[in-house]
């Protein structure tokens, strides 16, 4: 099969369908064909053929298992590697021509080295499997903020899960026409087959990851990694590391943000699109459902993970989701915490990492209360609620489901929309135990930034590191960011400057906990009352009172109906206590002296204004 001649003449006769007609891409499918060595190469259409195939091909292999058709009709269950199971930010790069463009957030290497060792990794690394080539849009195909990327892959499991998370097909050919720009994708798991050789359920490389960004030439290798944003470089990778570059050099932004629409029962609808780390809720604040109480409110979903925000001609920022679908994480996912999300798992899903029941279907932690007496484990063992017992997961902590957006209950009309839909307010919020009160509004853009770029979370299972650490995640972009952060928090100085009606700017904490250790804040729907003071806000008709932090709804200010949380609950989650206020700042100034002298000035400001403020505290 690999034989030299066959590769050489495979890379020569890489004939595209007649539809492709763009020199540059033919010439770069034709080059990486050359050094990946792949037996086969198929361009994707996004069909439902097209997908069945790649569907049968992975039951075959073992990657898939089909779930019960009749309780999940469509649906599948992958269960990786264990050595493969989060994004790996220790293995990601981003290689702009001079460091410290990389700034001190990132890993960086120089490029003609990162090139080198790319070079040899790739050289025969598709050999044995097929390279498929997708092309995807990021946002609706044509939309003025959307962008096109192709992704050259020897994962079928990529494959099909780009056709849910993007717009994938031979549509984006007639976007791209003869020369068109697209953000070139390379991917590979990094397990080539010799002749004869069995391939494994899920093939990647134990030993070496690398997913690396080139941001001057806009460009994304990833070698020996499946998962997730390691290897759907849509996602992370592209609408994020890449896009957060575009965004600098061409005046937009590209955000860790869910977006969502409130409308009142007056019928007047507003948008708020909310940065917070991974797996501190996204998916949940974005599917939100009002309580009981809120008669004739409405909450609709237009993104649950990432934002591009250009300026529009009526002087207001406008949003998009770039992505299609959603790659949520399933633990801690149920019918009370989100019952949109459940309902929206109903069929057409890929499940990875998941526990498997015995009657075919699904299991996590968190789904129901009480676990099934049998299950097997995300790596395919017998499990029972003993071995739970014991603090062995049935589902891996970082376990996800990918589904279409559409499938969502609460899916915003204008989810779709290429104008995409102007924002009000955006919202940060970090996962902290204390310190962060529920709820502040910033006074001004800047000081809105200030917040921002300060953010502390305490870490996920979405990343590798240490569970439960305070870590600074500026704008919940830490791991995203293409560029050196200090320039980013500048860039976003400037945007706000830039537009006649910057949205408001708000600080919220759904996670503080009380003495004992329980969560403090009921949270999930019940942020729908912070919800309702922050479009009141916007309106200009919700009360405040003022604090050090900024203005903040006193407990009166807040619609309580239908939920017992009393005033003395109320000041547990919005005090601001001295010692903690004093450890936060040292915390802020460890940051700033972390970025360095790219920390813009105006933030110098807001830093000495706050602590000015908490000195009375
Ligand atoms: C995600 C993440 O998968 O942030 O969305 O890790
Ligand atoms: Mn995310």
């Amino acid at each position: 099969m690999n034989h030299p001649e066959t590769i050489a003449t495979l890379a020569a006769s890489v004939s595209a369908p007649p539809h492709v007609r763009h020199a540059r891409l033919l010439g770069w499918v034709r080059e990486m064909a050359a050094l990946a060595k792949p037996d086969a190469i198929v361009w994707c259409d996004g069909s439902d053929a097209e997908n069945e195939d790649m569907i049968g091909r992975m039951l075959e292999s073992g990657t898939l298992l089909r779930l019960d058709p009749a309780k999940r009709p469509n649906s599948f269950l992958a269960r990786s590697d264990p050595s493969d199971v989060a994004r790996v930010e220790d293995r990601t790069f981003i290689c702009s021509q001079r460091e410290e463009d990389a700034g001190p957030t990132n890993n960086w290497r120089a490029p003609a080295e990162m090139r080198a060792t790319l070079a040899g990794l790739f050289d025969g690394a598709m050999r044995g499997r097929t390279m498929y080539v997708v092309p995807f849009s990021m946002g609706p195909i044509g939309s003025p903020i959307a962008h096109v990327g192709v992704e050259l892959t020897d994962s079928p499991y990529v494959v099909a899960s780009m056709r849910v998370m993007t717009r994938m097909g031979g549509a984006v050919y007639d976007v791209l026409g003869a020369d068109g720009d697209f953000v070139p994708c390379v991917h590979s798991v990094g397990a080539p087959l010799a002749p004869g050789q069995r391939d494994v359920a899920w093939p990647c490389n134990a030993t070496t990851k690398y997913i690396v960004h080139f941001p001057e030439t806009r460009e994304i290798w990833s070698y020996g990694s499946g998962y997730g944003g390691n290897a759907l470089l849509g996602k992370k990778c592209f609408a994020l590391r890449i896009a957060s570059v575009m965004g600098r050099d061409q005046g937009w932004l590209a955000e860790h943000m869910l977006i969502l629409g409130v409308t009142t029962p007056q019928g007047h609808k507003y948008h708020v699109a909310a940065a917070f780390p991974s797996a501190c809720g996204k998916t949940n604040f974005a599917m939100l459902i009002p309580p009981r109480a809120f008669r004739g409110w409405q909450v609709t979903t237009i993104g649950e993970d990432i934002a591009w925000i250009k300026p529009g001609v009526d002087g207001r920022l406008h949003a998009i989701n770039p992505e299609a679908g959603c790659f949520g994480v399933a633990p801690g996912t149920s019918h009370e915490s989100n019952p949109n999300a459940m309902a929206m798992l109903h069929a057409n899903v890929i499940f990875t990492n998941v526990a498997l029941t015995d009657d075919g279907d699904v299991w996590w932690e968190g789904m129901t209360k009480e676990p099934p007496a049998h299950l097997i484990d995300w790596q395919g063992r017998d499990w029972t609620p003993a071995d739970g017992k014991a603090g062995r997961k049935a589902a891996h902590a970082n376990a996800r489901f990918t589904v279409p957006m559409v499938q969502c209950p609460s899916v915003d009309p204008d989810w779709d929309n290429p104008a995409g839909v102007p924002i009000d307010a955006f919202v940060f919020g970090g996962r902290r135990s204390d310190t962060a009160p529920l709820i502040v509004e910033a006074r001004s853009w800047e000081e809105g930034v200030y917040k921002a770029a300060t953010m502390g979370s305490e870490m996920t299972a979405a990343a590798a590191g240490t569970i439960g650490e305070v870590r600074r995640d500026p704008f919940a972009m830490l791991p995203f960011c293409g560029y050196h952060v200090g320039d980013y928090f500048a860039h976003w100085l400037e945007m706000g400057r830039k537009v006649a009606k910057p949205p408001k700017i708000f600080a919220v904490n759904w996670f503080r906990k009380d003495a004992a250790g329980r969560f403090a804040w009921p949270g999930f729907g019940e942020n729908m009352r912070v919800l309702q003071w922050i479009v009141g806000r916007c309106a200009g008709g919700a009360r405040a009172v003022d604090t050090p932090l900024g203005p903040m709804p006193a407990y009166g200010d807040l619609n309580w109906e239908g939920l017992d949380f009393d005033a003395g609950r109320y000041a547990e989650v919005t005090a601001i206590r001295r010692d903690e206020w004093e450890r936060e700042l040292a915390a802020h100034d460890a940051l700033f002296d972390k970025v360095g002298k790219r920390r813009p000035e105006a933030l110098a400001g807001e830093r000495e204004r706050l602590g000015r403020g908490l000195r009375g505290v």
